[in-house]
């Protein structure tokens, strides 16, 4: 018997499945191991039914798919004043590993690219903090999103701690400026264990739904974080998910979304669905190409565009 949207789901993975184009990042040694050929897609609606299809039971690291959620953490923990006091929401027009500072304030234009990132991460629970008190806040935040417990994946965090000299030089700049308060190392420490936690493209559904529906989970109906908490993680994902494609992204596809190096992408459409795909090969903007194609259909084909 053919059931509608797995089947619809079942048949948008093999329409996509033989663009192999891209390449599976290697900056991050151990991404680069990753198999290029996992390909799934998983949705959460609001009221808590999930439609997953292909490898969605697969593990990858979370990578910058965790910036919206850490984000809405440091909201949480910190108050929305603090939080902009040291990130803006500006888009940054640039690719992700660029300083993209504002001139007058020095803030990081936005919470998705690693600059904003490293800091929003740094504001986790509080200005006393350590390194594994802000990386334990990011897994059991992480872990209470996906209604599972999440872990750190240590063989992906070693390798990305070898390879980070880019987010070293982030955090040193970003000191300087007086953004960060803290050792750069520790801080950078924290943020890349953030990006190593492992997660299923349906962790990534349930996740991304509960930001959908406005901060209360879709399978529990506990609320997780405030109403304005989740607008402002969705907003700003409007404005800069994509980094230096967000404009295009959003004219084409019109869904608030976050992409990452592992080959994730996330979308969400606010009161209705969550959405997460996996394909580790890239496009230029670091995006994933096959997951990029399924959003696009998934928006044609059922009308999400949000305009
Ligand atoms: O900081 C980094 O470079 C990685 N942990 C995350 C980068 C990332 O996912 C960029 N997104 N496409």
């Amino acid at each position: 018997m053919r059931t509608p949207i797995p089947d619809y789901l079942t048949d948008l993975l093999d329409d996509l499945r033989d663009d192999h184009s891209g390449a599976v990042a290697d900056y991050i040694p151990a991404l680069g191991a990753a198999d290029p050929e996992l390909f799934a897609i998983a949705l959460t609606t609001v009221d808590g039914r999930t439609y997953a299809v292909g490898d969605c039971d697969a593990e990858f690291s979370i990578q910058s798919m965790s910036k919206p959620f850490a984000y809405a953490a440091a909201i949480a923990d910190r108050g929305e004043r603090t939080v902009l006091d040291h990130v803006g929401v500006e888009p940054s027009g640039e690719a992700f590993n660029e300083l993209s500072l504002e001139a007058d304030t020095h803030r990081p234009k936005n919470p998705m690219i690693n600059a904003g990132a490293i800091t929003a991460h740094h504001l986790l629970v509080g200005p006393d903090a350590t390194k594994d008190d802000r990386s334990a806040r990011a897994v059991e935040f992480f872990s209470s999103l996906a209604g599972r417990p999440l872990t750190i994946d240590q063989q992906v965090l070693e390798s990305e701690l070898g390879a980070a000299d880019r987010n070293l030089a982030l955090a040193h700049m970003l000191r300087s400026y007086g953004v960060l308060r803290g050792d750069p190392h520790d801080i950078v420490a924290g943020y890349t264990a953030q990006c190593s936690i492992s997660v299923t493209v349906r962790d990534i559904a349930m996740m991304t739904a509960t930001l959908a529906a406005g901060g209360v989970h879709p399978a529990t109906g506990e609320r997780i974080v405030p109403r304005a908490i989740a607008r402002q993680t969705l907003a700003v994902m409007a404005a800069a998910g994509m980094y230096d494609a967000a404009g295009s992204w959003f004219a084409e596809v019109g869904i608030p979304a976050k992409n990452g190096v592992s080959g994730g992408l996330l979308g969400a459409l606010p009161g209705q669905v969550g959405i997460g795909s996996l394909s580790p090969r890239l496009d230029s903007h670091g995006s994933s190409v096959r997951g990029i194609r399924a959003f696009r259909r998934l928006s044609a084909d059922m009308g999400l565009h949000l305009m």
